[in-house]
Parts: structure tokens; C-alpha cells; sequence
């Protein structure tokens, strides 16, 4: 079955306004740092669905939308996920990480200690979806990796935009989380994301982005 299709309405901007937007946004999005140390202070749990909705309205293959963002607001569950999380990290800090990947972490300082998964007032867990299963067939979703990232960079940057603070967490491995949040086989835990305010002393390593011209080229 085919879709009806529906005229395109585009966003409608005058040349002066497009750069100023432009460079506002690229200012707002220079300011995003991976935070790690948060204040417990909650905030209203709307602004972390309008950018759920945002995430959602990424591009995906063959518009499978194949994602699933659970906000842990429990406290409970919270702990159960910082105790398994630091379960793997400690194993994989201490052992499974080649000293190559473990000298790269260094200057981030930092360890298998994750006590921000208890004090940021939410956590979003993203599950990708790999494919969907019905009692009579498997349908396979596209380019499964390309559209959850999409998704979830709209995420971060929407939260960005409201002044709250972020990391991209990645214990590893983290399919406890499918058991924790009592998933379906077929989701997959793609991140773990802290959000919230930064704690008042928080600081962040002085890391360097690349230039303009170290990354891009024009031919
Ligand atoms: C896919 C991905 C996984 C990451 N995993 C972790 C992680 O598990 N723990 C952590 O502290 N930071 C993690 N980070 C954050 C990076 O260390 C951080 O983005 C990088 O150092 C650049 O710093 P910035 O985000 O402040 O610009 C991750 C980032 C990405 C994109």
C-alpha cells in the first residue's frame, strides 16, 4: 500500500535570518559538553518528552522509526542500573580494555565509578530495534545503527537547547539494561543518557574540537 502524498511545508526564512539562525545554532551546540557530575534537582520530566518528540521525528531507513527511549526516573531502578553498569565497567577498566583504548580515556579522567547515574534526575535509555516479529513473520529493519545516532543527536540537541546537561553513557556490554527495563528480545540497549542540571562544581576536560577546515572539504 502506497501513501497519499501531502504537499511539503517548508520552514520560511528571509537570507539575513537563515545566518543569523545558522550561527545561533552552531553557538548553542558549541556550548554542549558531556557533563558528569549533575545536580539531583528535578525539573518538569515535558521537556524531556518535546525532545523525545523531537528524536522522533528523525529520518530512519524505509521510515522503520526503529527506536525506543524509556526516561528511569525511579530511584530504585536507577541504583540497579549504576550497580550493573559499574559491574561492567569495573571488569572492562581493569581488564577487558586494551591499554591503548584505556590510555585515550585517561586524559577524561575517567573510571568505572558511575555515580551519575544515581544523582541526574532522569536517565533515557535508548533501545534501537533491530527488527519486529509477528506471530507469522520477521520484518527487518534498515540501516538500524544510522537512524537511532540521527535520532538521538536531535535528542541532545534539543535538551541542549533547553539548558539542560547530557553524557552519552556506554557501559559495555549493557544488555542488562534489556533486563533491568524489562525489554522485548528485539530491542537493543544503544545508550544510556544522563540529563539534568550540572552539579554547581562541575567541571569538564578543556578537550579541543576539530577546525572548520580540519573537517571539512569543499571540491
Ligand atoms: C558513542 C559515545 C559513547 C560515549 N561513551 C561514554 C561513556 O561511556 N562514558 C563517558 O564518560 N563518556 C562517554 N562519551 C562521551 C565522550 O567522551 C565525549 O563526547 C568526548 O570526550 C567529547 O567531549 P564533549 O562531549 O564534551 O564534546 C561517549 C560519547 C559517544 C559519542
Amino acid at each position: 500500500m502506497s501513501f497519499k502524498f501531502i504537499k511539503y511545508v517548508p520552514v520560511k526564512l528571509t537570507e539575513a535570518d537563515r545566518l543569523k539562525k545558522a550561527e545561533e545554532f552552531y553557538e548553542l551546540m558549541n556550548k554542549r559538553r558531556s557533563v558528569r557530575a549533575f545536580s539531583p534537582e528535578k525539573f518538569d520530566r515535558k521537556l524531556i518528552e518535546l525532545a523525545i518528540s523531537a528524536a522522533g521525528t528523525a529520518p530512519s531507513g524505509a521510515n522503520k522509526q526503529p527506536w525506543k527511549l524509556i526516561i528511569v526516573e525511579s530511584c530504585k531502578i536507577k541504583k540497579e542500573i549504576r550497580i550493573a553498569a559499574e559491574k561492567e565497567e569495573k571488569e572492562s577498566y581493569e581488564r577487558r580494555i586494551p591499554q591503548s583504548w584505556l590510555d585515550d580515556l585517561a586524559p577524561l579522567g575517567t573510571d568505572w565509578r558511575k555515580e551519575f547515574l544515581e544523582t541526574a534526575p532522569y536517565l533515557i535509555v535508548v533501545f534501537k530495534i533491530d527488527f519486529t516479529k509477528s506471530e507469522s513473520e520477521l520484518k527487518k529493519h534498515y540501516y538500524v545503527n544510522e537512524s537511532v545516532g540521527i535520532a538521538t543527536g536531535i535528542l541532545l540537541s534539543s535538551l541542549q537547547n533547553t539548558g539542560l546537561a547530557t553524557l552519552t553513557h556506554t557501559p559495555s556490554p549493557m544488555n542488562f539494561l534489556q533486563k533491568i527495563l524489562n525489554r522485548p528480545s528485539n530491542e537493543k540497549p544503544y545508550l544510556i543518557i544522563p540529563v539534568g542540571y550540572p552539579a554547581e562544581d562541575a567541571v569538564v576536560p578543556d578537550i579541543r574540537r576539530k577546525s572548520l577546515s580540519e573537517i571539512l572539504e569543499v571540491i
